[in-house]
């Protein structure tokens, strides 16, 4: 586990396009993280999900950011690979996995007991709390659930996600809305078109920073403890022991917080 902290540290201080060799296809993006290494292990997100991921482009390049690529860096150095990110729908991932056409999954990922039934997780490595996301304009109207909970209005979450089964639990009565990429509930929302969206925190609270007009309720929903957590294929017990090791270390030795204060800064264009 030695080397993890000197490449993490050299991830932080060198910048993100160091380890960039670009993208080779729309949908998938490689990273060299030692020119030595001839191998890449390969992670499957969802990059619409920042501070965890999104596309940016550096330096004139297209690639991906944030937190869980991050953590997929450092696992590929752990293991002596290179990192090859696939970026497909929320939705598809956990199929992806299972088919074995990525080697593990980072994507601000809940362990739910559903998912763990076809995957395995990693321990959490952070946590969230789930909030609804509304415009500026219409916050005031909303003091609780049950100013939400109407046939007249629409709540949006993203298809696959937990947020998708918390819509149908905490607003029975309400219209769903439910679509594939978070940044076009973003778009809806800000043209009216939808009333609410539901989100985790960190990530509502980029949008709140980067698109005007936009507000976080005050009242929280869903399990106070969630949080997110790296899938492996079932039974994968040996790379499930790696991700947990550099996952503690990442944690335990203050590296995940640096990565999660500069992906927010990253993402809030600092
Ligand atoms: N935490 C939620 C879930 O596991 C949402 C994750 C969405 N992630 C993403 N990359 N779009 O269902």
């Amino acid at each position: 586990m030695k080397k993890l902290i000197g490449i993490i540290s050299i991830a932080l201080l060198i910048t993100l396009t160091s380890f960039m060799s670009g993208c080779t296809s729309s949908n998938i993006f490689n990273y060299i993280v030692d020119d030595s290494y001839t191998d890449y292990i390969v992670m499957g997100t969802s990059a619409d999900y920042p501070p965890y991921e999104w596309p940016m482009n550096v330096e004139g390049t297209q690639t991906l950011v944030g937190i869980d690529i991050q953590i997929g860096l450092a696992i590929a150095a752990e293991l002596g690979m290179n990192l090859q990110v696939v970026n497909k729908g929320f939705d598809f991932l956990l199929d992806d996995l299972s088919k074995g056409k990525v080697d593990f999954v980072i994507a601000g990922m809940t362990p739910t007991d559903e998912r763990a039934e076809i995957v395995d997780f990693s321990m959490v490595y952070y946590e969230a709390h789930q909030v609804i996301l509304t415009t500026l304009e219409n916050q005031d109207n909303y003091a609780s659930i049950e100013d939400l909970n109407l046939n007249t209005i629409r709540i949006g979450a993203q298809m696959g996600s937990i947020q998708l089964d918390l819509a149908e639990d905490t607003f029975p009565d309400s219209q769903k809305v439910y679509l594939q990429a978070v940044p076009d509930l973003i778009m809806k929302l800000s043209q009216g078109l939808i009333e609410a969206v539901l989100l985790e925190q960190p990530v509502a609270e980029g949008y709140l920073t980067n698109v005007e007009g936009l507000a976080v309720l005050e009242f929280e929903i869903g399990e106070p403890d969630g949080g997110s957590a790296v899938a492996v294929e079932k039974g994968n017990t040996e790379l499930l022991a790696t991700i947990n090791a550099v996952l503690e270390d990442l944690i335990n030795s203050g590296a995940l917080d640096i990565i999660v204060s500069e992906a927010i800064l990253l993402n809030s264009g600092e």
